[in-house]
């Protein structure tokens, strides 16, 4: 599944647990690429959106995911998203997107529609760094390291207020429902990896959280 000469590294966690700010880094500090897998759900969650599609019916999303009308590309930035020619990504970031996605991540044939997308972000690659919910678990199974980030549900949802400008107790109920959702879905459920290193960030830096997966990947890199 991991093409033969990429290191694969996953970070999976709940809603604004810092997957995307420490992976980004971690990939930087390696100059490796960086995907965050959440892109692909939110930018077809967003472009089906767009298009008027029925969000609620499975196969309508799944035509929309087949379609060539969309692009996920990676930058060491952002994982940007293309509806036609035009960059949605800066539309994607908010957290009506991010409960879309989570309705429509529910699916399980969006889910295999994205999968092998997902898995391309590592062919031809040094190393990845991917993002999300099942990257450990079901896009990247055989990952040499593999982690999964929590934090205390109301530091998440304080990072995202102040983030996105919104009153504390909405994002915490939206998250919470969003967190609920990818949890307790049949399909690829938002869980820890067996084999994966469990990092809570609610007392680290960010500084700290980057150096603790640094640590776990030069080990295996040596073991
Ligand atoms: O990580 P994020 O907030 O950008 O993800 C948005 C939603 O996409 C998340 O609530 C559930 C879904 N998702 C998923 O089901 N599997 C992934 N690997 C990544 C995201």
């Amino acid at each position: 599944m991991n093409s033969p000469s990429s290191f694969i590294v996953t970070i999976d966690g709940p809603a604004a647990s810092g997957k995307s700010s420490v992976s980004r880094e971690v990939a930087k500090k390696l100059g490796w690429s960086w995907v965050s897998t959440g892109a692909f759900y939110r930018g077809l969650a967003y472009i089906a959106h767009a298009k008027g599609a029925d969000l609620s019916s499975e196969d309508s999303v799944v035509k929309i995911a087949q379609s060539p009308d969309w692009a996920v590309r990676m930058t060491p930035e952002e994982t940007c998203v293309f509806m036609g020619s035009q960059d949605v990504t800066s539309e994607i970031g908010k957290e009506e997107v991010g409960s879309l996605a989570s309705k429509i991540s529910s699916f399980p044939k969006v889910r295999a529609a994205l999968l092998d997308a997902q898995r391309q972000c590592a062919v031809g690659v040094t190393g990845l760094v991917a993002e999300g919910r099942d990257c450990g678990t079901v896009v990247f199974p055989k990952a040499q390291v593999k982690i999964f980030l929590t934090a205390r549900a109301e530091d998440r949802a304080a990072r995202r207020a102040t983030e996105q400008g919104h009153d504390l107790e909405h994002i915490v109920r939206e998250q919470q429902k969003r967190d609920a959702q990818d949890a307790n879905r049949k399909a690829a459920p938002l869980q820890a990896p067996a084999d994966a290193h469990v990092i809570d960030t609610t007392e680290l830096s960010f500084i700290e959280v980057v150096e603790k997966v640094e640590d776990f990947i030069v080990s295996a890199r040596q073991g």
